[in-house]
């Protein structure tokens, strides 16, 4: 993103340049899928792509912003915060943050905000927990108020949760809050303890696919695998005394006779304890530096969010099935959400070139789609900028 350009969209937009410029990256995860709101640990690392914010007070009492995204202008006042309510529309994680962040401040002063974005959006990679966390910073840091960063991750989530709509867990507003250049976060989404990996990928490099399919109806499928896994819990708890399906093996999972009568929770319940198995996993072969029996874990992985948790759709089925048939690659599977949006392949760095021009061309033979690929590396977490 260009940053001059930024200032003079600013500019343009509100007649003078910005105090400051944010940004707040996007997330791939690494492994660890649909576990967070199970109590489960997961792999992500914040990326260099994500959300811009220019900001500057104003000396009104109104937040305006305009996002170039969706090239619109949005003006709210503060007296009209406290009974916001969802609208169903971009602006909604403004008003979410807004309200939360600035309940109880006392005359807080105006300010405008302009945001640009060089992420995907619905794609898999984060781009509200981006929004979110990126806008809910800027407010904190030129407002003073008393969040960290993790608490910052907490409230980006709530917005989510409960003015948004979406039961999302805690994974992506804590990788865009927590992330760190060359490092990937191990995170245990129950206890928040969390550490961080160098990713030491020795002549091997992350490459995203995006499959241009958009997550449609993904907020309602979400919330509906959300809602089965907790029909799970509750089958599973009369037969072992657990708070969360992570706490459960894949043998306990399918020892349970109740479960048995209910196949789709029975295979909603193997993902989730399997995939926390596979992260354990995953940060043992990372730390030995064991990219191999990485990339079979990340294969692992995609198997049992496709058959199991069943959130994947024809196209990233065959952006991974085609990936792991190129050489140099050690493993592929979706990330995020799913139901559309973006692979992640572990890549033989020599071999980047040739393998996303391989994967672009059997895509658009296939699916008659463009995808867009291209290596990412770990970024730092959200930050001024400017
Ligand atoms: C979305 C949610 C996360 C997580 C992933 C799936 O990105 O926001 O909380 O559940 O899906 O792993």
């Amino acid at each position: 993103m260009n940053l001059t350009a930024l200032k003079q969209d600013f500019e343009a937009s509100f007649g003078r340049l910005p105090d400051a410029i944010y940004f707040a990256p996007g997330r791939v995860n690494l492994i660890g899928e649909h576990i967070d709101y199970n109590g489960g640990r997961v792999m992500p690392a914040a990326i260099h792509q994500g959300t811009y914010f220019g900001i500057g007070k104003n000396e009104s009492s109104r937040i305006c912003i305009d996002s170039m995204t969706f090239g619109e202008k949005r003006t709210f006042e503060f007296e009209d915060l406290v009974s916001a309510r969802r609208q169903g529309h971009w602006s909604d994680y403004t008003l979410g943050m807004a309200q939360r962040l600035l309940a109880g401040v006392r005359n807080p002063v105006g300010f405008d905000l302009l945001v640009a974005s060089d992420l995907p959006q619905n794609s898999g990679l984060s781009s509200s927990a981006s929004f979110c966390v990126g806008f809910g910073f800027a407010l904190i840091d030129q407002l003073d108020l008393a969040f960290d960063r993790i608490q910052l991750a907490r409230v980006a989530r709530a917005v989510e949760n409960d003015f948004v709509g979406v039961s999302c867990g805690i994974m992506d507003q804590f990788a865009v809050a927590m992330g760190k250049a060359d490092h990937c976060i191990v995170l245990d989404c129950e206890s928040l303890e969390w550490e961080l990996i160098q990713m030491n990928l020795a002549g091997y490099e992350i490459v995203i696919a995006n499959s241009m399919v958009e997550r449609k109806l993904s907020d309602s499928n979400y919330n509906l695998r959300r809602s089965e896994c907790k029909q799970a819990l509750e089958i599973l708890k009369m037969d072992y005394p657990v708070e969360q399906l992570c706490e459960l093996s894949v043998g306990q999972v399918e020892a349970s006779l109740p479960l048995h009568r209910f196949d789709v929770l029975r295979k909603r319940a193997r993902h989730v304890s399997s995939e926390n198995n596979r992260v354990s996993e995953s940060v043992s072969a990372l730390k030995a530096g064991a990219l191999e029996e990485f990339g079979a874990l990340m294969n692992a992985s995609h198997a049992s969010l496709r058959d199991d948790f069943e959130v994947s759709c024809p196209e990233l089925d065959f952006l991974v099935e085609t990936a792991v048939s190129i050489p140099g690659v050690l493993g592929s599977r979706m990330t995020g959400a799913g139901f559309g949006g973006c692979t992640v392949s572990l890549v033989k760095s020599s071999e980047v070139p040739r393998f996303a021009e391989h994967l672009s061309r059997a895509y658009t033979a296939h699916a008659a789609i463009k995808a867009e690929i291209y290596a990412v590396t770990p970024a730092d977490g959200v930050k001024r900028v400017a």
